[in-house]
């Protein structure tokens, strides 16, 4: 996952690949803005880094195997029902768990997306087939021929949304016509939904309240990006499949979430303040930077439903490599999407909206190279 890629010589970093970019520019890593990482900027919550420290002697034992407390408070914050929970390490345990019980032979892939889902199908043995959005669709998804490659040989759906990196969202309605035809082909589908909480307030987006109808799916969620914690590696499923539910539990090694885990997921799922402050600094940075990124003319831009947007370059002669060595000499850090499955033309990159302050620095950066 974490891996370096090396295209035509060049190397591709990822948003946690600090160390090498220390290493290979010569920049102090204090000094870099993480504009790829897709963090939540306002960093950890404060309800949790207040409450955190007293709790430290629960290290002393196990967690609750069946995790109820913290069950308990996804399901207030997600609005599903406790016994429709299951917690793991980060949504990367829970990819693969899902991947791993279905044993998919054909798994279907959105694309351009998150590398893992592929990465997990093929660790298991299974194959997988790109459904690939368009550009020239501005990367929507287009339903109706969607369902059509939803046939009987496809035995796994993976979707991300809104999806990484193109920041694009299907909305519950349209995601219901997709479970649909899923569940009349007989196919489980995993939404990826790390990114929904950023979503813009008047856009639904999350499949939450589809659980109840459709009993085919399972959202996949992590805190490693809205609540600023990947290293606390807290993940959870939503699915009101219990069958399949308890068949992962009995599958998956007890306890991979830690007990300062269990509780720290407890302090910040209650936050409100913390989460809605969130959600206001990312909607108006969200607006702010899309309506300043529109009047540019060498690029083309994608509306962005998540923290981050994607940008193509149009500008002749610049790649996108040659955007992100010009804004990490800055000590600002975005995200060249080469290696992104579909993306390969080297002309998109990818950041995520931090501090107004910080993203004002950038869009001055960026200038600077694409006008
Ligand atoms: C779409 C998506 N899903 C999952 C993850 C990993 O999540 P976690 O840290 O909760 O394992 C990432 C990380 O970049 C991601 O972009």
């Amino acid at each position: 996952m974490n891996q370096e890629h090396k295209i035509e010589g060049k190397e591709h970093f990822h948003g946690s690949d600090l160390e090498k970019i220390e290493k290979h520019f010569g920049i102090p890593k204090e000094k870099i803005t993480g504009f790829g990482a897709n963090v939540n900027p306002l960093g950890i919550s404060p309800r949790m880094r207040a409450g955190l420290a007293d709790k430290i002697d629960v290290i002393t034992s196990y967690p609750d195997p069946d995790y109820t407390e913290l069950r308990g408070h996804i399901a207030g914050y997600t609005g599903c029902l406790p016994e429709q929970i299951l917690v793991g390490n980060g949504c990367t345990e829970l990819i693969s768990l899902f991947v791993q019980i279905h044993h998919p032979k054909k798994a279907l892939i959105v694309t351009p997306t998150y590398s893992e889902y592929e990465r997990e199908v093929l660790l298991a043995g299974g194959t997988v087939s790109h459904y690939g959005l368009k550009e020239t669709s501005d990367f929507r998804l287009d339903i109706p021929d969607f369902c059509q490659q939803l046939t009987d040989d496809v035995d796994l759906c993976i979707i991300c949304n809104p999806n990484n990196p193109t920041s694009t969202a299907i909305t519950p309605d349209e995601m219901r016509q997709i479970l649909s035809c899923c569940k009349a082909h007989h196919i489980f589908a995993m939404i990826d939904e790390t990114y929904a909480e950023f979503a813009p307030d008047d856009i639904r987006v999350s499949s939450v309240g589809l659980l109840q109808e459709f009993d085919n799916f399972a959202i996949l969620r992590g805190i490693s990006k809205f609540f600023a914690a990947p290293g606390l590696r807290l993940g959870y499923a939503m699915t009101s499949n219990l069958a399949l539910l308890n068949d992962i539990k009995e599958h998956k090694n007890p306890w991979t979430l830690n007990s300062l885990a269990d509780v720290a997921g407890s302090l910040m799922f209650t936050d409100q303040e913390y989460i809605e402050q969130t959600r206001q600094l990312i909607s108006s940075e969200r607006e702010r930077i899309y309506q300043e990124l529109l009047t540019w003319k060498n690029i083309k831009i994608y509306k962005p439903y998540a923290n981050f947007i994607l940008i193509r370059i149009l500008k002749e002669g610049i790649t996108a490599y040659d955007v992100f060595v010009h804004a990490i000499k800055q000590g600002l850090m975005l995200r060249d999407c080469s290696t992104f499955h579909g993306l390969e033309d080297e002309t998109f990159f990818r950041f995520c909206f931090m501090m107004p302050e910080k993203n004002t620095e950038l869009l001055n950066c960026l200038k600077e190279i694409l006008d």
